[in-house]
């Protein structure tokens, strides 16, 4: 059963079955899922004329809402490995929205493109030894400036490999994956049954003083 909704690949676990997903999102989350993600669309920080990208998109409930508020001025893009969820998604694109199928890891987009970057409950289905070249790639797509929400099961994100020994378990993985790339966080916090981050890549990169005119 396991295996007709998710493909494991290599770069992640793949999900097919993206309808009883959603299905199953609407049950873990008792009714409050559109709120949930009303409140992600806020801490996204998106505004009309954004450009926006949101990765591990599956079938696009989050694209939508951001597009939605991005605006017809503005250019949403939703990026996920899954086929049929992007086929399915692609049902949704008209101008200013449209759906790709990729993985975080290769985004294959511009560099400094987006002034949002969302990537919500995918974290955890990417391998770990892979998250942290997903959040490079992020970094990379994010304009200087720009903002990245991610939001995930907390207790998923939590490695299942063997520790070493006296080896701590990061507080806040999310966190760390996105410090370690250059963003700065500048919130964390809860949600029903999620946590999440908002981060800014900042305008100058790490260790470059500011250009000040003379
Ligand atoms: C639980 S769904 C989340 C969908 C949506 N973001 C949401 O919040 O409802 C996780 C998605 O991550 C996708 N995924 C798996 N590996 C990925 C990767 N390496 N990069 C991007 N997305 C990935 C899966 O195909 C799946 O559609």
């Amino acid at each position: 059963m396991h295996r007709l909704l998710e493909g494991q690949s290599d770069t992640g676990i793949t999900l097919r079955a993206f309808r009883l997903n959603t299905v199953m999102n609407h049950l873990i989350f008792a009714g409050r899922r559109g709120r949930v993600y009303d409140r992600i669309v806020v801490l996204s920080g998106v505004r009309p004329g954004d450009s926006a990208l949101d990765v591990g998109s599956s079938s696009g409930y989050l694209t939508r809402r951001l597009a939605s508020v991005a605006g017809p001025s503005g250019q949403v893009t939703g990026v996920d490995p899954s086929e049929p969820a992007i086929a399915y998604a692609r049902r949704y694109a008209r101008p200013g929205l449209t759906f790709a199928v990729g993985v975080a890891q290769n985004l294959g987009l511009p560099d400094a493109s987006f002034d949002v970057v969302s990537c919500t409950l995918a974290v955890h289905h990417m391998p770990e030894d892979q998250r942290q070249a997903a959040f490079a790639e992020m970094y990379r797509v994010t304009k200087p400036g720009g903002r990245l929400l991610t939001a995930d099961l907390a207790p998923l994100l939590h490695s299942r490999g063997r520790r070493k020994p006296g080896a701590t378990t990061p507080a806040d993985p999310m966190r760390d994956l996105a410090t370690a790339v250059g963003y700065q966080v500048e919130s964390a916090g809860k949600l029903p049954l999620l946590r999440y981050i908002v981060a800014v890549r900042p305008e100058q990169p790490r260790g470059q003083a500011p250009v000040t005119g003379s």
